[in-house]
């Protein structure tokens, strides 16, 4: 069978990247120029002055990333490109330029769900790794538990009902006075506080069993923090962020876990960018080793936003057959499993 490259862009949030993918699961290369430093002085993402980053950019790193794989355009069967969900300013500079890029070199482009990217990026890390499995994609703009049936099939068996995990992550980082992005930062201190410190609630929602909610833990966070100051206790850092992380990931755990005991799959991974939380990370591989059931995880570079997982997702699109015309358009609110 003939080999299949594919070079592909995102630009959905503050990351400008590009990378080749060979065959769906060998990353010939991958760039990744993030905006993070420019933002930090706003603590979030300032969606225009993203969308110029991207524009900055874009054309040094795709250039980077054809040089990186040691291949030439001409060597591409498709050009991937995610268009949704995401920024509009930023999602329409990757989209704009992927189809300038084809309709020059006349490949053709594919669209691709940037959730799906991030579900992808265990074929990667994996390359035993086949459906069906359950993934729960964890970032800041998503919580959801997919049952993935097949290459591109999913289902949604549980969702977040207000925030989402990293965005909650990145609120109480700001409560706590640890600035953005507050994921990493809260890891980080959490190792030298103690999780059982303080009881943060677990919230059971309303919705499906295995929905989520954390706006009301981070207004516990923020309550707690209040009622400190007003009576002049001291605040440990260490500690309200440990006990925070602490609820975000029993609460993972405990939904995932029941969701992987009522459809009976044998396989889990993670992927987005809070699943490089090194507490998350060991919580689930000591909850799958007692299930007896098999764990997959990509390593952090691959969790958050790059251009390779997207690659990958474009190469099992590719061989259903899925290709998208120059009329392709960014879609902020694009529904996972839509065309
Ligand atoms: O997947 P991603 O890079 O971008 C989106 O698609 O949203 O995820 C970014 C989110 C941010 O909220 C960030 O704070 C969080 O992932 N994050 C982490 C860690 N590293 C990144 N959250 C917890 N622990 C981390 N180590
Ligand atoms: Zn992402």
């Amino acid at each position: 069978m003939e080999d299949v490259y594919i070079l592909a862009v995102e630009s959905s949030c503050d990351e400008t990247a590009a990378a080749v993918v060979k065959n769906g699961r060998e990353v010939l290369s991958n760039v990744i120029y993030s905006q993070i430093d420019l933002h930090t002085l706003y603590g979030g993402v300032v969606p225009e002055i993203a969308s110029r980053k991207h524009i900055d950019k874009i054309n040094q790193v795709v250039a980077k990333a054809i040089e990186d794989s040691k291949t030439e355009l001409k060597d591409m069967s498709a050009i991937a490109v995610t268009y949704g969900p995401g920024l509009v300013g930023p999602l329409l500079v990757g989209v704009s330029f992927a189809k300038a890029l084809s309709f020059a070199s006349n490949l053709p482009i594919i669209g691709v769900h940037h959730i799906e990217g991030h579900i992808c990026a265990n074929y990667i890390a994996d390359k035993e790794l086949e459906p069906p499995f359950m993934c729960l994609v964890v970032s800041g703009g998503h919580t959801h538990l997919v049952k993935v049936a097949d290459y591109g099939e999913y289902e949604i068996l549980g969702r977040t009902e207000d925030d989402a995990a990293g965005e909650a992550f990145d609120k109480v980082a700001r409560a706590i006075g640890l600035g953005y992005p507050g994921g990493p930062k809260i890891d980080k201190v959490s190792k030298t506080g103690n999780p059982e410190a303080i009881k943060f609630p677990r919230a059971k929602v309303g919705g499906s069993e295995y929905d989520f909610s954390f706006s009301g833990l981070k207004s516990a966070v923020l309550n707690y923090l209040n009622t400190a100051s007003m009576n002049n206790e001291k605040i440990v850092t260490e500690d309200v962020a440990a006990s925070f992380q602490q609820a975000v990931i029993d609460v993972l755990v405990g939904h995932s876990m029941e969701a992987l005991d009522r459809y009976g799959f044998k396989k889990f991974a993670i992927a987005g960018g809070v699943a490089s939380n090194s507490s998350l990370r060991a919580a689930f591989e000591k909850a799958c080793e007692d299930k007896g059931v098999e764990f997959f995880l990509p390593p952090p570079i691959l969790c958050t936003d790059n251009a390779a997982m997207i690659g990958s997702a474009a190469y099992f699109e590719y061989k259903r057959g899925i290709r998208h015309g120059l009329d392709l358009n960014a879609v902020p609110n694009l529904k996972l499993g839509e065309r």
